[in-house]
């Protein structure tokens, strides 16, 4: 099976053994406490699941910034994103080595994690912004996932962690919410070894529908792992449970059987593009994936990135050897009237823009709000049903 990245053996930080577990959280009532932001607290759960491996916490300013600017950390491993604690106040936490780290996302702030203190450092506006453009190449306030990292504070706490929950995300998403190691896992038991993995924060449309199918066929795969962000999005972006149930719709009606896995992480999304990308690769190789899907403007926003830089960036940013998964890169893909199916547009021989249905997010936006169906062209009539009632009821 394919290796984790940066170590042979995948290595959680969840503390799983029970006895260990109620002695941390013994300790961490009387510890000071630092009540995460979301980002933070997002970072804890991907280093509790595994999907951060071989982190071991929080980086320090240098490893952030190595990070931004050379997509490695100041000891040379290969990594995309600073993952950061940045508080704004630290003042609760001031001298102490050892603190508990607590869950704004659950109901009474439980702790999420233990941390080792190893450097409680200041960042300078000027270093925020010089990451901000490198991971989201603008600093513009406008940009969603500029507007969070620049506001999540000015002190960098760094350390080890040993994390207790993985927040809200089992409670609520039980059927779809995996760590790395239960994915792995589970690979490992449906005896799969060419594996494909498809991010995606949204419900699955017909040009999501045909990229997994056509990564299938292309590529010889045994399986398609269906990973969706469970996490925070923003304004405007269906929320997890109703993509959740679209998806598996889908699946249900439109994939061979038990030739996909739905599954579902807990992180907020970064809008990161390229750099997200590259990320995204990283915890899908810890997973056990062999192959991820890479399309058209992959985990971008609005017109900050160009249509396939999430793709380039590998060629141009990621040094050979530096992951083992390898990237299935997809043209746009949207359904031929000429054809009749869904095609790469690139393959279309003879096509002009109009012998395609291409909808915009926001025309589809519009039309579910006014209860009109994109067409089945577009989205399987099962999954448009599932979103005009959710459009209704938001609308109501
Ligand atoms: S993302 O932010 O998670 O990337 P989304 O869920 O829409 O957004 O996309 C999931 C994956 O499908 C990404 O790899 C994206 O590039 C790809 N994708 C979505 N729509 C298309 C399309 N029409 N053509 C090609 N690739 C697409």
């Amino acid at each position: 099976m394919i290796k984790p990245h940066g170590s042979e053996v995948l290595n959680p930080l969840l503390v799983e053994d029970a006895q260990l577990h109620q002695q941390l959280l013994a300790e961490a009532e009387a510890l000071p406490s630092l009540l995460l932001n979301s980002a933070a607290a997002a970072n804890a759960v991907m280093l509790g699941a595994g999907y951060f491996n071989p982190l071991s916490g929080y980086m320090n300013l240098a490893d952030a910034l190595s990070v931004s600017e050379t997509l490695h950390t100041a000891e040379g491993l290969f990594w995309p994103v600073p993952v950061l604690n940045l508080v704004e106040d630290v003042t609760a936490i001031a001298g102490a080595s050892r603190i508990a780290l607590r869950d704004p996302n659950t109901e009474g702030n439980p702790v999420m994690a233990i941390m080792d203190v190893a450097a409680i450092e200041s960042v300078s506006d000027e270093q925020v912004q010089s990451m901000a453009q490198q991971i989201f190449a603008t600093v513009d306030p406008e940009h969603p996932g500029v507007a969070t990292f620049t506001n999540l504070g000015r002190n960098v706490v760094s350390g080890d962690i040993q994390v207790l929950s993985l927040s809200y995300f089992q409670a609520d998403f039980p059927d779809t919410f995996r760590t790395a190691v239960e994915i792995r896992n589970e690979i490992a038991e449906r005896g799969w070894n060419k594996v494909v993995a498809f991010q995606t924060r949204n419900p699955m449309h017909r040009a999501h529908e045909e990229l997994c199918h056509m990564a299938m066929e292309r590529l010889g795969a045994d399986g398609i792992v269906v990973h969706m962000l469970l996490g925070k999005l923003k304004k405007g972006d269906i929320p997890a449970s109703v993509r959740d149930d679209c998806i598996r719709k889908m699946v249900e009606l439109y994939f061979p059987e038990n030739s996909v896995m739905v599954t579902g992480y807990g992180f907020d999304m970064l809008y990161a593009g390229p750099r997200e990308a590259v990320l995204h690769a990283v915890f899908r190789q810890n997973m056990g994936c062999t192959h991820l899907i890479v399309g058209r403007d992959h985990a971008g926003v609005g017109d900050y990135y160009g249509a396939f830089d999430a793709q380039t960036i590998f060629a141009d940013k990621v040094p050979a050897g530096s992951l083992d998964i390898e990237i299935f890169n997809a043209d746009h893909t949207a359904y031929s009237k000429k054809l009749d199916r869904v095609v790469m547009m690139n393959e279309a021989e003879g096509h002009t823009k109009e012998d395609f249905i291409l909808l915009s997010g926001t025309k589809v936006r519009q039309m579910l709000g006014d209860g009109i169906a994109p067409p089945p062209e577009f989205s399987r009539p099962e999954v448009a049903q599932i979103l005009m009632d959710f459009y209704q009821l938001e609308n109501a």
